[in-house]
């Protein structure tokens, strides 16, 4: 067993690989040239890269691809997606295709309240606590002016704070819930640094005039925000959904609305049926530098909201008009954090045209609900595994190194055959004889 080590991240580079190599390789020239290799030649783009986090030894590509033909709201986007899985980017550019000449997809923002709480234990009186936090509140409001000089000025800032009683759920627990507008940013960092100002503030205020002994646990925003709401739709007259993979357009809406219902009441559909949707959300998520990973925290808290893990999408069939439609919460910024850094965060900007955080959040939002039409549509129709198979040999020919005269042989010959891992393997072996 290697022992632990102390100081590493105080190594160089080349150090940290090495004292890995040393530490967990037997094949170290092998391990220290594929590290290498993905250095990126720019010495600038690589410190830049390496400056993201902390001890980089390397960067992790995922391709970015485009979906394009979307129409939102009348207007034409190609959306950039940074994904691994093979078959999403094509479902989304499918989707948008689809709907394309079907009026499109529409989209709109609902709210934009982002949140985040200070959690204190206080052991005195709430009456007490509720007049001390009312006379105190505006000096909260005050004491942060220099953290939201600039946000106030473009129009944004803390919105409200309230104290809020949680001693029925836990012991002598309170806290400040405070809702904020953050205009173009995520705002976590203005969240956080506002709520920590607050804390301090009412914690020495708390010193001189409560009787009671108040203590801040921690403060920190939500990714819970369900408040900052988006709406993504689509609609035509069910005859309209004719096409060439759907001859009978009744029995396909029916089929697809009985798919939603399902995912509607059954959690374990469900929780599939909304990962297909974060396809398309973390994909521009990522591919726009924002946090994924709040993203989702926040999305499935929302399809929860009931109770119950449900569906986030929704689907019905009134008076011959077909309308299938997604609400969800996103925090997302279009300015600071990776926005203004990663060079091809900048590029998904500028491909998207420079939109405002609001018109990321519709673009996300559609990508989401594109990306569940597609695999419903699949999944009600022919089944998933005839497309994504097809994507899949791709992946399988590239790991096996097929060159590319056996590739176009391969693709040819799965034409008329079915591909499963050991298909293709056999059918290389064929041909390598
Ligand atoms: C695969 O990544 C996503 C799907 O499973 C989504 C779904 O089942 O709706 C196809």
């Amino acid at each position: 067993m290697p022992n632990p080590i102390t100081g590493f991240s105080k190594l160089t580079k080349s150090q940290k690989i090495e004292w890995l190599l040393e530490t967990y390789f037997t094949e170290k020239e092998t391990a220290r040239s594929l590290v290498q290799n993905y250095w990126n030649t720019d010495q600038k783009l690589q410190k830049l890269h390496d400056e993201f986090i902390e001890n980089t030894i390397t960067n992790y590509y995922l391709p970015l691809g485009v979906a394009p033909n979307f129409s939102i709201n009348e207007k034409l986007y190609a959306i950039p997606m940074a994904i691994e899985e093979s078959s999403v980017v094509a479902a989304a550019s499918k989707a948008a295709k689809f709907w394309l000449n079907r009026g499109g997809f529409k989209a709109e923002v609902i709210s934009t309240e982002k949140i985040g709480q200070v959690h204190f234990i206080y052991d005195g009186n709430f009456e007490e606590l509720k007049s001390f936090f009312e006379t105190i509140k505006p000096q909260l409001i005050r004491a942060t002016e220099a953290i939201t000089k600039n946000m106030q000025r473009r129009g944004g800032g803390i919105s409200d704070i309230e104290l809020r009683d949680k001693s029925n759920d836990l012991n002598n627990y309170y806290q400040l819930h405070a809702t904020f507008e953050t205009l173009d940013a995520m705002g976590a960092n203005f969240i956080n640094s506002c709520l920590e100002q607050f804390a301090t503030t009412f914690k020495s205020e708390a010193k001189r005039l409560l009787k009671g002994e108040l203590d801040i646990v921690m403060s920190i925003l939500s990714n819970y925000v369900p408040n900052c709401l988006v709406r993504a739709e689509v609609s035509c007259p069910v005859l309209d959904l004719k096409s060439k993979d759907i001859p009978n357009p009744e029995l396909f809406a029916q089929k697809f609305k009985q798919a939603i219902n399902i995912a509607e009441i059954e959690s374990y559909r469900a929780v599939t049926h909304n990962k297909g949707i974060m396809n398309g959300i973390d994909a521009v998520v990522l591919a726009t530098g924002n946090d994924f990973r709040a993203v989702e925290a926040g999305v499935h808290a929302y399809a929860s909201k009931s109770g119950k893990y449900s569906s986030l999408t929704h689907c019905t069939i009134d008076d011959g008009i077909f309308k299938f439609w997604m609400e969800i919460p996103l925090a997302l910024g279009t300015v600071g954090g990776l926005t203004s850094l990663h060079p091809l965060v900048k590029f998904s900007m500028e491909l998207l045209q420079k939109p405002s955080a609001k018109d990321l959040m519709k673009v996300v939002a559609v990508a989401g609900l594109a990306q569940n039409f597609a695999a419903v549509k699949s999944l009600t129709t022919t089944g998933i595994q005839e497309g994504h198979m097809k994507m899949h040999l791709m992946n399988i020919l590239n790991q096996f190194e097929a060159t590319e005269t056996e590739k176009q042989k391969l693709i040819q010959h799965f034409k008329t055959n079915v591909v499963t891992h050991s298909s293709v393997v056999e059918a290389i072996e064929e041909i390598r004889k």
